[in-house]
């Protein structure tokens, strides 16, 4: 969508896969979906580093209105958990230099079951303006299929005439996908700025896997898609929580940042642990995803259980592209694997080869590698060797 916003794939920080829909905020006092959970991890997204390693986001998924809309028909957030409304949460999220997200769903409700947009949407692209967001996520729960391309298009054009930039990201091809029915992504590019493709994540790393496989199998559909302004996005960053190890977050980070993912966390940043944080923060990993160029990464070919990942970017020598290359293993038994690869063998022609870096073992590699020597990966079991290739020039 051609509307000035995402022209890199969005950072940030969503509630759904952490906090998913806890309304109780007597039990849950401290993780409840409230203005007071929203403060807190703003004040953290801002202070703890970051916003200054480029996430910028903050969104309310699911689980944040009241059952009625009030006597002008407008949407209204949950008056008790959040008792200063949206306006004043926007601001508060807005003086800390973060912008604004929030949730809702194109059919009747949410899948979370509170009110949706149908039938309503100019009044809520408006209220959405009047809160000063600067994301909407808009779901597919409780709507009809074959409503989806007029609804989510008008809804597009709505937010559009309230002539503020908002991020629109579409769960609408998933509802397709997921039963089998094959989306229309060209078109997707035109309307929104994302689009999630498939299943919800689980906090799990087969849950993870199952998605980058089908991003695997299905990338030549929406590959091409992909670009400033329009991105696939393959879900949520699950680093952090309960489901991953530190191998296998930095798999997922590498893997989403060779599909040009959005970097959208969704933990506690209360209590992240040092070594998550530090995969979060990781600002060679970050630039690989945010690359200018734009180009989303493929899945390669798998060799002796590893799976590897291809992505090129800039620098630009020479007319010779850099390559962002991930070694993954499939294997979560036994020990590092260790895997003999040239790098003409990943397609790599640059006939004064490549400086090589490791982007997750700064002290690995350093050094030039020719096309047609042989280069040894040693990777750990569910976890990933990220390396970047330079061309080299005589
Ligand atoms: C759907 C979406 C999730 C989340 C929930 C909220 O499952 O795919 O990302 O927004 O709804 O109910």
């Amino acid at each position: 969508l051609d509307n000035g916003v995402a022209l890199r794939p969005p950072m940030g920080w969503m509630s759904w896969q952490r906090f998913r829909c806890i309304i109780d905020c007597n039990l849950y006092p401290d993780d409840c979906i409230s203005d007071s959970l929203f403060r807190q991890m703003a004040d953290r997204m801002s202070e703890d580093g970051y916003l200054e390693a480029g996430y910028e986001y903050l969104i309310i998924d699911d689980c944040w209105l009241t059952m009625e809309r009030d006597e002008e028909g407008k949407l209204q957030p949950d008056p008790i958990r959040f008792p200063y409304g949206m306006k004043n949460l926007s601001d508060y999220v807005h003086s800390k230099c973060l912008k604004f997200g929030m949730y809702e769903d194109i059919g009747v409700k949410t899948c979370a079951g509170y009110p949706g947009i149908k039938g309503h949407l100019e009044i809520d692209a408006n209220t959405f303006a009047e809160w000063d967001i600067d994301f909407i996520k808009i779901d597919g729960c409780y709507a009809q299929p074959d409503e989806f391309k007029q609804d989510f298009t008008d809804f597009g054009i709505y937010l559009n005439q309230t002539g503020r930039p908002i991020m629109y990201l579409c769960n609408w091809p998933l509802y397709l996908e997921l039963q089998g029915n094959l989306a229309d992504y060209p078109y997707l590019a035109k309307v929104c700025n994302l689009w999630r493709n498939y299943a919800d994540i689980q906090d799990s790393y087969s849950s993870m896997t199952t998605i980058a496989d089908w991003f695997a199998q299905n990338q030549d559909r929406f590959i091409t898609s992909a670009g400033p302004g329009h991105w696939n996005d393959p879900d949520m960053l699950l680093i952090g929580n309960f489901g991953l190890s530190i191998e296998q977050a930095k798999s997922q980070m590498a893997l989403w940042a060779v599909m040009a993912a959005p970097l959208l966390m969704s933990v506690d940043f209360r209590t992240i642990d040092q070594q998550s944080k530090d995969i979060l923060l990781n600002k060679n990993v970050i630039a690989i995803d945010q690359d200018e160029l734009g180009l989303q990464g493929r899945f390669l070919k798998e060799k002796d259980s590893i799976d590897i990942w291809i992505r090129q970017v800039t620098p630009v020598v020479n007319g010779e592209l850099t390559y962002a290359v991930a070694f993954q293993s499939r294997r979560e038994d036994g020990f590092p694997l260790a895997l003999r690869v040239t790098l003409r063998e990943l397609g790599l022609n640059n006939s004064f080869g490549y400086f090589v870096t490791d982007l997750f073992e700064p002290t690995n590699f350093k050094r030039v590698v020719n096309i047609t020597e042989e280069i040894l990966v040693r990777v750990k079991p569910s976890g990933v060797v990220f390396l970047k290739l330079v061309p080299q020039t005589n």
